[in-house]
This record gives C-alpha cells, structure tokens and sequence, in this order.
C-alpha cells in the first residue's frame, strides 16, 4: 500500500511540474474502479469520498488500490474466490458459510468437529461426519455395542459396555451373586438365586420336603 500511494506522489510531482495530467496505470489482473487509461484531476471530488485508500482521479471516479473494487472501492476482492457462498471481508480473507473453512471456503468443515477419527465430508452438498468403525452419532461422539449393554449399562468404547453394580458379562447380562447358588441354583439377578426343586432360600440351601 504504501508503494502504491508513492507511485501516486511521483505522478503528482510530474503534474505540478507542468506535465500533462495523463497517466497510464499499470495494467493489473485486479479489476479497478475505472477503466484505464484514464485522465487525472487534481481537484477532483468523489462523494461519498473513496474507501480503503482509493484516489479521487476525476469527479465521481475512484481509482481503487488492490484489492478493492466498486464505484468507492467499497467492496473487498479475493483472489482466489471465496468458493460455496463465502463473502469477501477483506483482500483475501473470506468469510464461510456454515459448513465450509479453508482460506477460500473450499474445504468443507464440520462445527465441532467429528470425534474419535471421524472424517468431515460434504455429500450432495450436506456436510456430515463419516464416522470410524464402532462410531455413531453427529460427531461421532456415540460408541457402538453390537451386542448391546443391557441392565443398566453403557457402551463406553466400540463393543465395551461399562456394567452396573451386579452384573458382568460383554453385554452385562451375567449376574452376581456374591454368596454362591447351591444345589444347582442359577443366579438370575443380583444377589438373587433361582432355587431348582426341591431347594429354597436366599443360597437354595434349603429342602422343601416334599
Ligand atoms: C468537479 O466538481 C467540482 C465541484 O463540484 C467542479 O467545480 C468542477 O468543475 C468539476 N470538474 C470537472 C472536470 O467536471
């Protein structure tokens, strides 16, 4: 920028010099304000003036630094463009549409992210977590327990449950009794012995006679 406005000055030296005031600006890959070549006024007057360190060169026209465009140099350029919607805030800096990051809104991005090796992709235009193996959920926040946890418990890792207090087992489906079942009894619950005949009681160490 500050190039730029000393390439400015030589120009307005040679013009109070006595030159003639035409200028030529050099031709750039950035669209300007103006067309070029273009005619200089000195005294010209832009209003509403220009923006982002435009120069007034005639009444009414900006000349736009680069980087900028528009009647006042008012808008912003990105070059490369800011892809998928993304809006130009300032010379190169976009800003994204939800669901879109990178430099140029090219890349897609998942808010939060995607846990446990989940991989961000953009399929048909909806962006989702693709989840790893043994992982569910938006963000792939959720293990999976192909097997289920059953009473009471919670699947903590891909096929873990985490049991509740008295059961065990891959599913929590087993059990605990801490006194053992005699006599053939099964334990079915916590501390809960079913007796076979002719056993009874807390351990099945009783006989009904029969
Ligand atoms: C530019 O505008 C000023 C004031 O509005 C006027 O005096 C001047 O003549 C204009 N210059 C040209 C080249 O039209």
């Amino acid at each position: 920028m500050r190039c730029w406005w000393r390439a400015w000055l030589v120009l307005l030296l040679a013009f109070a010099a006595g030159g003639p005031p035409v200028a030529r600006a050099q031709p750039s890959k950035v669209s300007r304000g103006v067309a070029v070549p273009f005619i200089f006024d000195p005294r010209a007057v832009c209003r509403p003036p220009c923006q982002h360190g435009g120069l007034c060169i005639r009444n009414s026209t900006c000349f736009c630094p680069k980087g900028y465009e528009g009647e006042r140099c008012q808008y912003a350029t990105c070059y490369p463009k800011c892809k998928n919607g993304g809006r130009c805030l300032r010379p190169g800096k976009c800003r994204c549409q939800p669901g879109y990051g990178g430099r140029y809104c090219h890349k897609v991005s998942c808010e939060g992210g995607c846990q446990n090796g989940g991989e961000c992709i953009s399929v048909s235009g909806v962006v989702k977590c693709l989840c790893a193996s043994g992982w569910a959920g938006s963000r792939c926040q959720e293990a999976v327990c192909p097997q289920g946890c059953r009473n009471g418990g919670a699947c903590v890792a891909p096929g873990i449950c985490s049991c509740a207090t008295g059961w065990v087992g891959g599913a929590c489906h087993l059990a605990l009794c801490r006194l053992p079942c005699h006599h053939g009894g099964k334990c079915i619950a916590p501390d809960v012995c079913r007796c076979r005949s002719p056993y009874s009681g807390m351990q099945c160490m009783k006989k009904i006679k029969q």
